[in-house]
């Protein structure tokens, strides 16, 4: 069981309050397809991803992006038990999607760069040590159903 502290819940909270779904979304699922090519296979039907432009450009990428925020918001109000909360989402993206788990980590990691674009200074050391904390533990969580 993740123990959260005071300062981590309000950093988490804080951190989330700043972000633009609609803009974040979009741009952290684009930077996975685009620096981690091969994740590419999983959206054979979202069209034209032949190139970056034609990535960032693609609006199923953003309606998708926006859609893989939004689960985020179910994590940031039940910090306290995401392995349940995502425990469906666990199974669809393992049975039926057969998403290679390692791919949740690299999306978190795309996630992170493009928060700290957004947030500059304020996104400092110790308010990303917590951020990827709590991505570690939607990882974990995401990844819990192949085990
Ligand atoms: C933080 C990590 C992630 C979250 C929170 C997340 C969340 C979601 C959600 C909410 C859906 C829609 C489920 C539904 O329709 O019931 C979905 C679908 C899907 N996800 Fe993920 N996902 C994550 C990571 C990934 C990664 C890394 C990949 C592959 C590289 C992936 C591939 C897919 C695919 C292929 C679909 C179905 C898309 C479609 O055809 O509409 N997901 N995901």
């Amino acid at each position: 069981m993740v123990e959260w502290s005071d300062s981590e819940r309000s950093a988490i909270a804080g951190v989330w309050g700043k972000l633009n779904v609609g803009d974040i979304g979009p741009q952290a699922l684009g930077r996975v397809l685009i620096v981690y090519p091969w994740t590419q296979r999983y959206f054979g039907t979202f069209g034209d991803l032949s190139s970056a432009a034609a990535i960032l450009g693609n609006p199923k990428v953003a309606n998708h992006g926006k859609t893989v925020l939004g689960a985020l918001d179910k994590a940031v109000k039940n910090l306290d038990d995401i392995k349940a909360t995502y425990s469906q989402l666990s199974q669809l993206h393992c049975d039926k999607l057969n998403v290679d788990p390692d791919n949740f980590r690299l999306l978190a990691d795309c996630l992170t760069i493009v928060v700290a674009t957004a947030l500059g200074a304020g996104f400092n050391p110790s308010i990303q040590a917590t951020w990827q904390k709590f991505l570690s533990v939607v990882v974990a969580a995401l990844s819990s159903r192949y085990f």
